[in-house]
């Protein structure tokens, strides 16, 4: 029989994560697409890259990831002395799962010629088959320094790749993957938005399908997205990613409208990430409390999947990643 679980009625979440936070020198990572509450106790929110880097340089004994698990296998990989705990590891992702590790293999086989640039959005396993780790923010500056006839195959998100494609005229073996959040928004519904808003400009996240990429205005990871909307003069801006990040977009732009793009509903939320949403902050609360779930893994396969993701951070260089827009660390 399982454990009962323990009682959390009573407690202030919140003062009790602060307190564990600063008993533990933990450090605690969020995602955009966190539920808001995660967010605004974050020490550092970001997009993939961001917080690879905050993974790979802070002075914390304990990340506390709250994101899905190949972002928290990600910091393990670059920090493997440190603790790093996942409030709930079924947090998974529905690209990683596309791409199972001995088919991918399977794939690299077939083709000898090719070097493989593959999107972080996977398993440890299936980055130690590969030769450089992209973000959605770093894809295009580490593309960029890959010589023309260089031959790639660019897996698991077929519609990252094929913008990438299109964007850049290099030819790329897609891995047929697809992220189910983004595939979910429908073209015949954003355009209804459009015409009720005539002008608002429509950021959109290269994981979502070409259908919807031909209608934005602006195409980036989910910092670039953010920094977008705030940069826009305009005051109603749609956004096709992960609603959650919109918490963000209002806290610094109070006086402008954003509005979820919508799904083949209407209604936006069939695009909310359903792996993301396993976090809590009871389950956050938990994780610190007895630093469990805890994240780990074979130490052969860290360092075979340590060496792209290395290679992506050498050559990222300054790619914009700034995503500090958490309270400073361990400040009252
Ligand atoms: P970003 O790197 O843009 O934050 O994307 C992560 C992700 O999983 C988007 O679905
Ligand atoms: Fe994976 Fe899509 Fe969720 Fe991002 S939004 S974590 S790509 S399932």
């Amino acid at each position: 029989m399982n454990a009962p679980l323990p009682t959390l009625q009573g407690l202030d979440l919140r003062a009790e994560i602060d307190r564990l936070r600063r008993a533990r020198n933990a450090i605690i990572l969020a995602h955009y697409y966190q539920a808001p509450e995660i967010q605004d106790l974050a020490d550092f929110i970001g997009d993939s890259l961001d917080l690879s880097r905050k993974a790979q340089a802070n002075d914390a004994e304990v990340i506390a990831f709250c994101g899905v698990r190949f972002m928290a296998e990600t910091a393990k990989i670059l920090s493997p002395d440190k603790i790093v705990i996942l409030p709930d590891m079924a947090a998974g992702c529905s690209l990683e799962d596309s791409c199972p590790p001995d088919k991918f293999r399977a794939f690299r086989e077939a083709h000898p010629d090719h070097i493989a640039l593959t999107y972080i959005n996977c398993s440890t396993e299936v980055k130690a088959l590969s030769d450089i780790i992209v973000t959605s923010s770093s894809a295009e500056t580490i593309l960029a320094q890959l010589p023309k006839d260089q031959k790639i195959i660019f897996g698991p998100d077929k519609n990252l790749g094929g913008y990438l494609v299109r964007k850049t005229g290099r030819d790329m073996l897609l891995w047929p993957g697809v992220c189910i959040v983004h595939e979910a928004f429908s073209e015949t519904e954003l355009l209804k938005l459009k015409a009720e808003h005539p002008g608002a400009p429509v950021l959109a996240h290269p994981e979502c399908p070409p259908h919807i990429l031909d209608h934005a205005d602006q195409v980036g990871s989910t910092k670039a997205i953010l920094d977008f909307a705030l940069k826009s003069p305009s005051d109603v801006l749609i956004v096709a990613t992960e609603p959650h990040i919109i918490h963000q977009m209002e806290k610094a732009a109070p006086g402008k409208i954003f509005i979820g793009a919508p799904g083949a509903d209407g209604n936006c939320n069939c695009n909310m990430c359903p792996y993301m949403a396993l976090n809590t902050l009871e389950k956050l609360y938990l994780a610190l409390r007895d630093l469990a779930p805890l994240v780990e893994m074979d130490e052969a396969i860290r360092i075979a999947a340590k060496k792209p993701l290395d290679r992506m951070l050498e050559m990222a260089g300054n790619t914009v990643g700034k995503g500090d827009v958490g309270r400073p660390i361990f400040s009252d």
